[in-house]
């Protein structure tokens, strides 16, 4: 019983790292409305929800680019093509409920709207009249998004590391498509 209070007393006074356990408790208690966002919250929360709201606009600019070239892909090698297509659709819905998700935890709201979509979207829709044009229009898609995301992440930085992990997750993703694209290029 002593040993563990000589011990207790010794990490304290060891200068060893201890988490406010008081003070958060308290600080939790507080403005218990805004849910995740806690006070030690460091970025600025109306500039993150606006990144990932354009990056939720891009997200399913891609979904219906994707989808609509699903559809239309036409042509000896199409198949495969197509079937890239639609996993890549599938992959960036998922990124998009993935940041609808994040918004709301943050206290926002996702702006699904289709008013004005194309404007918050970083990347284009641009239908393409042939396979090869269509592979083109996704990798520079791709690309785009891939530095925003870049750009995102170093904006972030280390001020919001559960969204900066979840923009880094994404842009892996982003980097294997336009990979997959720019295989087919080579190829078509
Ligand atoms: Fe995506
Ligand atoms: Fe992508």
């Amino acid at each position: 019983m002593q040993q563990t209070t000589q011990a207790q007393s010794s990490s304290r006074s060891g200068g060893a790292f201890e988490v406010d356990v008081a003070g958060i408790r308290a600080k939790a208690r507080q403005d218990i409305e805004s849910g995740a966002v806690t006070e030690g919250y460091r970025a600025d929360r109306e500039a993150v929800l606006k990144l990932l709201n354009e990056a939720l606009a891009t997200e399913v600019v891609c979904v219906l680019r994707y989808k609509r070239h699903y559809f239309m892909a036409r042509g000896l090698n199409a198949e495969p093509v197509a079937a890239e297509f639609a996993e890549h659709a599938a992959e960036e819905l998922s990124h998009a409920d993935r940041i609808a998700e994040r918004i709301v935890q943050l206290g926002g709201e996702p702006n699904l709207s289709p008013v004005g979509l194309l404007e918050r979207s970083h990347s284009e829709y641009v239908e393409a009249s042939n396979l090869q044009d269509m592979i083109k229009e996704n990798l520079i898609a791709e690309r785009i998004a891939i530095d925003s995301y870049r750009q995102m992440v170093d904006y972030v930085g280390d001020k919001d590391p559960t969204t900066r992990r979840l923009l880094e997750e994404i842009l892996a993703v982003e980097e294997e498509h336009a990979d997959d694209l720019s295989d087919f290029l080579d190829k078509n």
